[in-house]
């Protein structure tokens, strides 16, 4: 709250800037849209990002909150084994940072995070960073010179899109990487300094596309800052609150009870034979965050079990990956969840994936499969997207979706 109070006078004053002469210009408020490319088969979703004299793709995450791009001869270390292996076996693209004229290291700090898919370490620095020409001349940006695989070949990072409660700078001599949620020097993620700055309004949106199951790099939609993307969508917005996500503890947000992931409570959900008109309904609500960043969507097992037996032939447990194996042709069931006032149902080609050797899997996994250290989150994730156009407002503290035509 105290962070915004001062921008929401700002934007007031913005409103009678007509009506009463300012001492200063009103700021001028813009927004950008950026294409997407999807890799993987229709899991990740990059967007261009600019650090300093050059661009990179990075992968566009609501499921975290730092800004991290591989710096060049960096090292990469196996997650199993923790060896160092070849730099190509990380899968980032071979377009890595080095210094512009514009870096600037920030002394007694340092880049640590821990993600599902592994770790990644560096600097902190300040850097000129924009998005389809908006442009933060000082941002706060990590500089990593340490990974576990994590790239998709076309990526060399990731945008942090979530809140400043999740980030992950810490003081210089954090040097154990088993430790990354503690300690957070907590700093304003990218979009966050766009708003503080006066550069674009309080949100951004995603309309990720429906990727064809065989495309193993296509077009994957758009990410807009400060507006809607360009795609035909319903007028009608669902307006839900970002809530304080339950179940993590209060020292990983630095002892503070605020918003960090774009957290909120699911209504119900509703599912059923593709065949069939019957729908079931399971109106037990629970809190689950939108994530761009996980390309399956983890839920409560007793919804997505019914819901994987209900492929047409159905989807099969593989208790190795922690995934349902089913026929890349199966009928997907109808499967919708309800936020705020309506309810968005999965395209069912957005419910199965294929691994790129013929085999193919549900979208649908258990929540209890991505627990970490204990705690276990339901994570909404691409499948979802894919449907809606999704705008995530840091300022008003909701996201609102929309039904994609
Ligand atoms: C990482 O180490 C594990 C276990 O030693 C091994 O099976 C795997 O192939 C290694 N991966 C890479 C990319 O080197
Ligand atoms: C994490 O720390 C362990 C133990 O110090 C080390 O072997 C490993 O390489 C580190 N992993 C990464 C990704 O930095
Ligand atoms: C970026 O800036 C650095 C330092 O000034 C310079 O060496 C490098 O050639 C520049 N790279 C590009 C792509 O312009
Ligand atoms: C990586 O960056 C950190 C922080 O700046 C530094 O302490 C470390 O020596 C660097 N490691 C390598 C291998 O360059
Ligand atoms: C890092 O330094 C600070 C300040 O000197 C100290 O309080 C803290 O315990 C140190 N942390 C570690 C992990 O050594
Ligand atoms: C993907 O599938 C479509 C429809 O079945 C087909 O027309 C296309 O050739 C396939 N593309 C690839 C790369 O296999
Ligand atoms: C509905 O879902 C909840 C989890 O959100 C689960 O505990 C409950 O068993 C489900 N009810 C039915 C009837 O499947």
């Amino acid at each position: 709250m105290t962070l915004f109070s001062l921008l929401i006078v700002t934007a007031g004053s913005l409103a009678i800037a007509g009506a009463k002469p300012l001492s200063q210009p009103p700021r001028q408020l813009s927004s950008a849209t950026t294409p997407l490319i999807a890799t993987g088969y229709g899991t990740v979703f990059d967007a261009p990002v600019t650090i300093g004299n050059q661009t990179f793709m990075l992968l566009v995450d609501t499921g975290s909150s730092d800004t991290y791009v591989m710096q060049t001869g960096f090292t990469c270390i196996n997650s199993t084994s923790n060896l160092v292996i070849l730099e190509e076996d990380c899968e980032y693209s071979q377009e890595t940072y080095h210094k512009s004229k514009t870096y600037r290291k920030i002394a007694n700090e340092m880049f640590g995070v821990e993600y599902g898919a592994g770790l990644a370490s560096g600097s902190m620095v300040y850097e000129e960073v924009s998005i389809g020409g908006i442009t933060v001349k000082s941002q706060k940006t990590a500089i990593a010179n340490d990974s576990n695989p994590m790239g998709d070949g076309v990526n060399s990072g990731l945008l942090g899109l979530a809140y400043p409660s999740i980030t992950s700078a810490h003081p210089a001599n954090h040097t154990d990487n088993s430790t990354y949620w503690y300690d957070r020097l907590v700093y304003n993620p990218l979009l966050f300094t766009m708003y503080e700055e006066g550069l674009i309004d309080s949100y951004f949106s995603l309309a990720l596309a429906h990727t064809p199951q065989n495309a193993s790099v296509t077009l994957g939609g758009y990410m807009t800052v400060g507006g809607l993307p360009p795609v035909d969508h319903s007028s009608h917005f669902s307006t839900v609150p970002v809530e304080i996500t339950e179940g993590i503890p209060l020292w990983y947000t630095s002892g503070k009870k605020t918003q960090s992931y774009w957290s909120t409570t699911v209504k119900n959900v509703k599912y059923g034979a593709s065949s069939s008109d019957k729908l079931t309904t399971n109106s037990t609500s629970f809190q689950a965050f939108i994530d761009s960043g996980n390309y399956v969507s983890y839920l409560p097992n007793e919804i997505i079990e019914p819901i994987n037996a209900l492929f047409s032939p159905p989807a099969t447990y593989d208790s190795a990956s922690g995934v349902y194996i089913v026929d890349c042709s199966a009928n997907a069931p109808e499967f919708g969840i309800t936020l705020g006032d309506q309810t968005f149902y999965h395209d069912g080609s957005d419910l199965i994936y294929q691994t790129g050797d013929g085999y193919c899997y549900s979208a649908l996994a258990s929540s209890d499969e991505v627990s970490l250290g204990g705690i276990t989150l339901n994570i909404i994730g691409v499948p979802f997207l894919k449907s809606v156009v999704a705008v995530f407002d840091f300022g008003k503290n909701e996201m609102r979706f929309a039904k994609k035509y």
